[in-house]
């Protein structure tokens, strides 16, 4: 009997943040300081939470091996995996699925946007460990769904549409920045056609899904935004500061952290003699 399939995790870091230029030069977004920690931190530890060991993050050229660096070493001795590839062109969510697909292989994978923060990290994590198939989503209501992709819902709670940046939004619930699926994400992804826009809509796959009436959803309470331009940027660093969401972070990542920051106290200590 074939294995049963694991979870794999995707964080999608790529983009080339003009909107947060001159910041963003030199240093990849996702490693902007949110707070306490870079942005992809935060990400991160939602699927260090859900228990997923193997993680691909996908990033711009200008900043291939950057992620890599800091955090194979990092999360090395507790069992976790990081990896990278990247992104040569921001050809859109879905394509994370074409460039990730050797690394899941024949099994499941969450997707999150390395630009997320999401408050309720424990509905996400429970979602995921809870998996079992088909396609997963998270919405969380806004006074702006124009930008985003729009979920339409039943009475019971069950997804009936999603269209992406509507102009006439059916309802204000926004399909966030957390995709979970099993295998046929592959199969999906590989379908695609670009969109009026030029990319590969994640919108697309979550279709595909409803489609087959394989598409579930779960609210998540507290914030969540996704922080692309200065003010959201700066939004998601006080809320990481007023909502302790450090504090909250796995205990796998404080100890990460704080090893890795004893081997740099050591190494600053070596540099001075
Ligand atoms: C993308 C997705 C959209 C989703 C949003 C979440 O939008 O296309 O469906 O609601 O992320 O942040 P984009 O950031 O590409 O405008």
């Amino acid at each position: 009997m074939a294995n049963k399939p694991k979870m794999k995790g995707l964080i999608l870091a790529g983009g080339s943040a003009t909107r947060l230029y001159p910041c963003t030069a030199q240093i990849s977004k996702q490693m902007l300081p949110v707070y306490k920690a870079p942005m992809i931190f935060y990400p991160l530890n939602i699927l260090i939470k859900a228990e997923i060991k193997d993680i691909l993050i996908i990033v711009s050229p200008a900043h291939s091996g950057r992620f890599v660096n800091l955090l194979e070493p990092m999360f090395r001795d507790f069992g976790i995996r990081i990896l990278s590839t990247v992104q040569e062109v921001p050809n859109g969510i879905a394509e994370a699925f074409i460039l990730g697909e050797g690394f899941i292989g024949n099994d499941n994978a969450t997707l999150i946007l390395g630009d997320n923060i999401f408050e309720d990290v424990e509905t996400i994590a429970k979602a995921i460990k809870n998996f079992k198939s088909g396609g997963h989503v998270f919405v969380k209501e806004v006074t702006d769904p124009e930008r985003f992709g729009v979920a339409t819902v039943d009475k019971k709670g069950n997804v009936i549409n999603i269209v992406e940046k509507p102009k006439k939004p059916k309802s204000n619930l926004a399909v966030a920045g957390a995709y979970v699926y099993d295998n046929k994400v592959l199969e999906f992804a590989r379908k695609l056609k670009p969109s009026i826009r030029g990319e590969l809509e994640i919108t697309d796959i979550n279709r595909a899904y409803l489609r087959r009436k394989k598409l579930k959803m779960n609210i998540v309470n507290g914030e969540w935004l996704d922080a692309g331009t200065p003010d959201a940027y700066l939004d998601a660093c006080n809320l990481a500061r007023e909502k302790r969401l450090y504090d909250n972070f796995d205990p796998i990542i404080k100890k990460a952290i704080e090893k890795s920051r004893e081997r740099f106290k050591e190494q600053a200590k070596k540099m001075l003699r």
